[in-house]
Parts: C-alpha cells; sequence; structure tokens
C-alpha cells in the first residue's frame, strides 16, 4: 500500500519493510496520479486534455508525427529549424562518441559512490567527453538547466572567444566537438556548441537520472535479475520523459470527440505505466515481468515513445546505463538505509533528486 509523508506528495513501491522507501512526487504529479489514475482521459486544463488510456494514446501518437517545436531534442536552434538530416548526422556523431566510450576499459578503482544522479551525471560526462576543451564540457553542467538563459550566455561567450578549440594533451577532441572545431564564423559556432549542449547532455542526464531511479526503486536486486529488465521497470515506475505534447491538431478531435479543436494533448506515460487495468500490481518493483514481455510491443508502455517515432538515443541510453548499474551491482554499492524519501521534483526529466549511493560497511546511516 502506498504511505503518506507529511510534505504531500507520495508514492511507494511494496518493498520488504526494511527496504521500505517513500517517494515524493511534487505535489502537481502526486494530484496527477490521485485524481486521475486509470481513467484514459481527463480535462487537465480549459485547453489541454491528458490522456492516459493506452488504446487512446496509440491512436493519437499514430495519427502524426510531432511537428518540429514538440520535438524533444531537435527543436529549432537559436530560431533555425533542424532538418531531419542535420539531426541524424548529429545523432550518428554522437553515437559514435558514445561506441568509442563503451569501448574503453573502465578506471581499475572506479568509485560511483556519493550523491546521485550528480555522481553517475559526472562520470558520464568524462568517459564521455574526454577531454574537450572546457568551454564545450561546460555545457554539461546541470547548473544550466536552471535557466535557458545561462545555457545561452555560456554558448554565446564560448562562441566569442578567438582561439580554436584544441583537445587536452595526448589526447583528441571527440567527434561531436569537432562540429565545433570545424566551424568558419561566429554564428556557427554558436550554433555548433547549442547541437553539442543538445546531443551531448541528455546522454549524461537522462542516463544518471535512470540508473538512480532504478536503484532508488529497486534495489537491493535479485542476483538473477537482467540490468536491461531493472531499467525496463525503472522506467515504468518512473518514467524519464513522463508526458508527451501534442499540440491540437484536427486529427484529434476526429480520434475522440471529448477533444476539443482547441486542445492541446498532453500523453502521460506516468499514469500509463501504472494503469491497474493493464499491469498487474503496477507499483510493484517486478523486473522479472520483463521476462515475458516485449518492452517494444507491450501496450501502454512507452518510455522511449511511440512505434512510429521512437527515441533515437535509446540504443546509447541502455547499454550506458547497463554499465553503469553493472559496475554498481559487482562493487557492493548500496543506496544508504538510512534514507527513506526521495524526492521527485516537477522538471524536465522526471526523476529522484537525490539518493546516497555507498559502500556497505560506511553507510549505514545518512
Ligand atoms: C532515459 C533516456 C531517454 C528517454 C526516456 C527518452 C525518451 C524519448 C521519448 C519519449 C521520445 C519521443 C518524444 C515524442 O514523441 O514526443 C524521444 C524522442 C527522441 N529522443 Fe529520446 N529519450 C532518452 C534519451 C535520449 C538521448 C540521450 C538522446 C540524444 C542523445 C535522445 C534523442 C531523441 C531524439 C532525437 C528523439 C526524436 C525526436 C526529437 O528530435 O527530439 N533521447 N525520446
Amino acid at each position: 500500500m502506498p504511505s503518506v509523508s507529511s510534505t504531500g506528495a507520495v508514492l511507494s513501491v511494496a518493498r520488504p519493510p526494511h527496504h521500505r522507501r517513500t517517494t515524493v512526487l511534487a505535489p502537481r504529479l502526486d494530484a496527477l496520479m490521485r485524481e486521475h489514475l486509470g481513467k484514459d482521459l481527463v480535462r487537465l486544463e480549459p485547453d489541454t486534455i491528458g490522456v492516459a488510456g493506452a488504446e487512446l494514446s496509440d491512436r493519437i501518437l499514430a495519427a502524426r508525427k510531432a511537428t518540429e517545436t514538440e520535438r524533444p531534442t531537435f527543436k529549432p536552434l537559436h530560431g533555425r529549424s533542424i532538418s531531419k538530416t542535420e539531426a541524424s548526422s548529429v545523432m550518428r556523431t554522437i553515437g559514435r562518441d558514445v561506441r568509442e566510450a563503451l569501448r574503453q576499459p573502465l578506471p581499475e578503482r572506479l568509485d560511483l559512490s556519493g550523491p546521485w544522479p550528480i555522481t553517475g551525471h559526472l562520470f558520464l560526462r568524462d568517459l564521455l567527453l574526454r577531454d574537450d576543451p572546457y568551454r564545450l564540457r561546460i555545457l554539461m553542467s546541470r547548473k544550466l538547466e536552471i535557466d535557458p538563459k545561462l545555457t545561452w550566455t555560456t554558448i554565446v561567450a564560448g562562441a566569442a572567444l578567438p582561439r580554436r578549440p584544441k583537445p587536452g594533451p595526448g589526447s583528441q577532441l571527440t567527434h561531436i566537438a569537432r562540429l565545433f572545431a570545424e566551424a568558419g564564423s561566429y554564428d556557427d559556432r554558436r550554433y555548433a556548441m547549442g547541437m553539442y549542449r543538445r546531443a551531448a547532455a541528455p546522454v549524461c542526464f537522462t542516463v544518471s537520472t535512470l540508473v538512480a531511479n532504478a536503484l532508488w526503486l529497486g534495489s537491493p536486486f535479485a542476483d538473477t535479475a537482467s540490468n536491461r529488465n531493472i531499467l525496463y521497470e525503472a522506467m515504468r515506475l518512473l518514467p524519464p520523459s513522463w508526458n508527451l505534447l501534442r499540440n491540437r491538431s484536427p486529427e484529434y478531435p476526429a480520434i475522440d470527440d471529448r477533444i476539443g479543436p482547441g486542445d492541446d494533448v498532453l500523453l502521460l506515460p506516468l499514469l500509463t505505466h501504472r494503469d491497474p487495468a493493464l499491469w498487474e500490481d503496477p507499483n510493484e518493483f517486478r523486473s522479472e515481468r520483463w521476462d515475458t514481455l516485449d518492452p517494444d510491443d507491450t501496450p501502454g508502455y512507452m518510455p522511449f515513445g511511440h512505434v512510429s517515432e521512437r527515441c533515437w538515443g535509446r540504443h546509447m541510453v541502455m547499454p550506458l546505463a547497463e554499465l553503469l548499474l553493472e559496475n554498481i551491482r559487482r562493487s557492493g554499492l548500496i543506496v544508504a538505509p538510512g534514507q527513506r524519501t526521495a524526492d521527485v521534483p516537477l522538471v524536465g526529466l522526471l526523476g529522484v533528486q537525490k539518493i546516497h549511493l555507498g559502500h556497505a560497511s560506511k553507510v549505514r546511516h545518512v
């Protein structure tokens, strides 16, 4: 049964008493969960409909492709549209960097203890971006999330620096940094820095968030539990992309007359993924359910979006997240038993704000 905390919003995943943890959702997320779980469609605002029914979500997402302003990663940058061709070229570039990062042996004494997701974020930044110059690596800073103007200022300042960027001694620029190094004009440098942020930052942000969520929701894991299934289950309970926006469009009222012509539609995987009509023990972390389910073909499961246009980054995300999780499990790190609550704020990515990971002998109380 979900437990209730004094802070308001709560959901809890059933687990043995000594591992019981409470996940405190931001009040608006909690209200969504409390008021709308199990409904297929709800009115959220005078001009916004929320959709959580699996079949209805499927029909809406299949009705048309996301427009360029609805796309989460390659929205227009500095007022310039990003074509599909350019977007896929940037994705191939960052994909090469991720593959190279995955080929490197991990440091022998890798220590991933500390607060998460930030520890994972910094580790991934170093693994992926190696010795890229400071003016590019700074674009991975989580502080830039506070205000988009900060990102803008950092980019403007970095692009204005006269010298061409060079890697650290004895190393090479990443492929994604070379786009910047090869940019001729100030405008092109600015644009390339924006792309660097758009493509590289999500890798560090999303993977560290996903792993932190998995550890919080599901650990300690059975020895036989596969990392991949643990991650699928974590994305079910706390989908990092917890909503998908589709702006008003004539296709939608035609699908369901409860949607008006002026309504935007917010698809809500957060609710769909816990719909009691779809999932057995919907609030329980049971990674073994994925032993027999196909995550690409399970009605109502859409952490990476709809089959018609699934996340282009998922083939990078999964191996990196598995690598981190494997290392954490092998090195005997655990979530501090003294930590009983974790906040999930209402920011871009849905995830626990801070969990403490440490060696079993040292983290009895936090
Ligand atoms: C846990 C990690 C991630 C999750 C859960 C996730 C989720 C999603 C979802 C739900 C969509 C569909 C959005 C829609 O239809 O409106 C999407 C699309 C997309 N994702 Fe991801 N994503 C993740 C990581 C990444 C990363 C690391 C990258 C890039 C490096 C990326 C690049 C994209 C791209 C290019 C699209 C296609 C639409 C666009 O241009 O934004 N994703 N992702």
